[in-house]
C-alpha cells in the first residue's frame, strides 16, 4: 500500500482511516468478523436502535433494482438495552470506532436513548431523523427543519461529551435548509445521504415487490446524488460530514471526500462483497497517492467547481 497517511477526524473523534460501515447494513459486526479483522475498519455505525425492541416489517423487504436495492426493513433490533449488555461489549474488543445509530417515536425517547448511550460509552451517536420506513415519527423529523433542530436539540442536551452526528434524509427539496437548522441546534456532525424513497410494481399481479408498498434506495445508483448532496450541505454549514451512499469502490469514496466529506461509509456494496470497506480504503489511499497528497485527508473540500 502507498506511503500516504489515512488518519482522519471527524468532530473530535480520530479514526484511523476514513471508512465506516453504514448503519444497517453491517448489523453489530458479528457476520462480518469472519471474514476481516473489524480493527481494519475505521469506524462501525450500528445497526439502528430504537428505544425498545422491534420486529421490523413485514417481507418481502428488499427488492433488487438497477445498481441497487429498495428496503423497507422497519428498523428490526434488540432495543438500546440490549445493545448496551451483549453487543456493545462485542465490539468493545476490537480498536474501532463504535457510531450507535437511534431513532426515536418522540423527542423524549432520543433523549432517554443518548443518555443510556453516552452513559454506556460509545464513541458517537449518529440520530437517524430519516427513516422512511418507521409509521410513527421517522420521516417528519427529517423533512422539516424545526422538528429536525428539536430533535438535534434534546440528543445534545443528553449526551454529555459525546458528539452528536445527525443523518440527514435526501427525501427533500433543499437538504441545506435540515442542514441548516440541525447545525444552528447544535450538532457537532452531519451524515448524508439515508436512502431516497422508491417502489417497485410486479406487472403481472399489480402488486408492489415490497409488502410495505415503498421502500428506501440504495447502492450505486445513489451515488451521484449523494455526491452533490454532500457538496451543497459542505458548502452550506461549517458541520464535518460523513458521506456515504453508493460507495463501492475508491473512487466514489473519494468523490464524496472531495465534495466535502471528512470520511465516508460503506452501506449496500457490503451485500456483494463483504471486503468492500477494505479495498476502498486501499483504493483512497492509491488515490491520493497519485495525486500527490501525503493525506487523505487533504482531498476532502478539494473539488474545484467550474
Ligand atoms: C438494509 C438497510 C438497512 C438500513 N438501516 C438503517 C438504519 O437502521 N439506520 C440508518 O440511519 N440508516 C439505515 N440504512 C441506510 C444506510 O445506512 C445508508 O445511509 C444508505 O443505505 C446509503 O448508503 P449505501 O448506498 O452505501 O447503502 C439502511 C440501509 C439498508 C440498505
Amino acid at each position: 500500500m502507498p506511503n500516504v497517511d489515512l488518519q482522519v477526524n471527524l468532530a473530535g473523534m480520530t479514526m484511523k482511516n476514513p471508512v465506516v460501515v453504514a448503519s444497517g447494513t453491517f448489523g453489530f459486526g458479528h457476520e462480518y468478523g469472519q471474514f476481516f479483522d473489524l480493527s481494519e475498519l475505521g469506524g462501525i455505525c450500528a445497526k439502528g436502535l430504537t428505544l425498545h425492541r422491534r420486529e421490523g416489517n413485514p417481507a418481502p423487504r428488499i427488492a433488487e433494482t438497477p445498481m441497487g436495492i429498495l428496503n423497507s426493513v422497519g428498523l428490526q433490533n434488540p432495543g438500546v438495552d440490549a445493545f448496551i449488555a451483549s453487543e456493545l461489549p462485542f465490539l468493545r474488543q476490537y480498536d474501532v470506532k463504535v457510531i450507535a445509530n437511534i431513532s426515536g417515536n418522540t423527542p423524549e425517547e432520543y433523549g432517554i436513548m443518548c443518555e443510556k448511550l453516552a452513559e454506556a460509552g460509545v464513541d458517537m451517536i449518529e440520530v437517524n431523523i430519516s427513516c422512511p420506513n418507521v409509521k410513527a415519527g421517522g420521516l417528519a423529523y427529517g423533512t422539516r427543519p424545526e422538528l429536525a433542530a428539536e430533535v438535534t436539540k434534546v440528543a445534545k442536551a443528553h449526551v454529555g461529551s459525546v458528539p452528536v452526528m445527525v443523518k440527514l434524509s435526501p427525501n427533500v427539496t433543499d437538504i441545506t435548509e435540515i442542514a441548516k437548522a440541525v447545525a444552528d441546534a447544535g450538532a457537532d456532525a452531519l451524515s448524508l445521504i439515508n436512502t431516497l424513497r422508491g417502489m417497485r410494481i410486479d406487472v403481472m399481479t399489480n402488486r408492489p415487490i415490497l409488502k410495505m408498498n415503498t421502500g428506501g434506495l440504495s447502492g450505486p445508483a445513489v451515488l451521484p446524488v449523494a455526491v452533490r448532496m454532500v457538496w451543497e450541505v459542505a458548502n452550506a454549514v461549517k458541520l464535518p460530514i460523513l458521506g456515504m451512499g453508493g460507495v463501492s469502490k475508491g473512487e466514489d469514496a473519494a468523490q464524496l471526500m472531495l465534495a466535502g466529506a471528512s470520511a465516508v461509509a460503506v452501506g449496500t456494496a457490503l451485500f456483494a462483497d463483504p471486503y468492500t470497506p477494505l479495498t476502498v480504503r486501499d483504493g483512497l489511499a492509491e488515490i491520493a497517492h497519485r495525486k500527490g497528497l501525503s493525506a487523505v485527508s487533504q482531498l476532502t473540500g478539494g473539488v474545484n467547481p467550474w
